[in-house]
């Protein structure tokens, strides 16, 4: 009788959660919501009922975010000041206690229901999507290859040397977006150029391993906190291996396009020698840069 009692209450709970979640996704509308962006720097208006995270990228405002926005990056926090609602026990477990009391969300699983207030990062206002297409690939080592974006609209980039971009790539429920360095040089405003390590079985890596010259890509960017000390006088020691050469190609490239004599170290790590990859060009660059080592 108990365990009878207690498949009814279970079935009666799986059935209401059920149509809670179908009455949300079909029949509620919420109407027109508001979202005042930074202080209202940028307003716009759109049908509530989708996430904050969908309504922003719909106003091309591109904020951080992986794995199709499942709610376990942690990439896509913005600050709701109002109207986001209660905290979701789906972010909770993303957010530590200062966040959470300082009105940090999560915006892939709030929706928006009402007018809402947000604060991002100021610079997530200038990053852009890109339309391009592949435009060389290179093996640089037995799973990393060099992937070169020739870039379509805009067909221009404006980036700091260490920043990344979110290429987006075909997975088995959708698309999802995988962050990927920039080691293309900054003053190589045409191209971006990957460094990418395959993942065996990753989604983003394997997509972009079996890119072909020609194919069509698509990325937002830039994006990342990284600054170079502006200070000439200040000496450089970069320390990377594998694909976490991507950004440090850029740096070292773009200190002396900069300032010819800068102090620049560059410590490449490896398993094996054969891991080794751009030597020949770090060589060169010696050559010509007396103070890169
Ligand atoms: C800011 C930033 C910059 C990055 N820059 C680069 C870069 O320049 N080059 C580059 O190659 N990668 C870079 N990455 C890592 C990249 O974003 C992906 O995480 C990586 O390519 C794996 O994605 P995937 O879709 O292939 O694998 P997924 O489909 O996400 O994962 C498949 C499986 O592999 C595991 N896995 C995921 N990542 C790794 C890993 N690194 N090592 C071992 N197992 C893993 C997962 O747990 C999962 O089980 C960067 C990441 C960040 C956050
Ligand atoms: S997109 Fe990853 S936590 Fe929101």
């Amino acid at each position: 009788m108990n365990v009878m009692a207690l498949v009814v209450t279970t079935g009666v709970f799986v059935g209401l959660s059920v149509w809670f979640l179908i009455a949300e996704r079909y029949l509620a509308n919420y109407g027109k919501c508001t979202i005042k962006l930074n202080e209202g720097d940028k307003l716009f208006e759109l049908n509530g009922g989708g996430t904050l995270l969908s309504a922003l990228y719909e106003n091309k405002i591109f904020i951080p975010s992986a794995f199709g926005g499942k709610g376990s990056c942690r990439y896509c926090k913005v600050t709701v000041v109002e109207g986001g609602g209660p905290l979701l026990p789906t972010e909770t477990p993303y957010l530590t206690r200062a966040e959470r009391m300082s009105g940090v969300r999560l915006a892939c699983q709030v929706k928006v229901k009402q007018d809402m207030e947000i604060k991002i990062p100021e610079e997530l206002l200038y990053v852009q999507e890109f339309q391009a297409r592949v435009s060389g690939v290179k093996e640089l080592t037995r799973d990393i290859k060099e992937v070169t974006f020739e870039l379509i609209e805009p067909n221009e980039i404006s980036h700091r040397p260490g920043q990344y971009v979110q290429v987006r790539a075909p997975g088995p429920d959708g698309i999802v977006t995988r962050a990927y360095s920039i080691s293309s040089p900054v003053y190589e405003k045409n191209i971006v150029q990957l460094v990418v390590r395959l993942v065996p079985g990753g989604i983003g890596s394997t997509y972009i391993h079996n890119l072909k010259e020609g194919d069509p890509v698509s990325f937002t960017g830039p994006y990342g906190e990284f600054r170079l000390n502006e200070d000439p006088e200040v000496e450089n020691v970069c320390v990377g291996g594998g694909a976490g050469m991507a950004p440090i190609r850029c740096i070292i490239y773009s200190i002396f396009h900069r300032w010819l004599e800068r102090s620049c170290w560059l410590f490449f790590g490896c398993r094996t020698t054969k891991d080794i990859f751009y030597m020949e060009n770090y060589e060169e660059l010696s050559k010509k840069h007396t103070n890169f080592k």
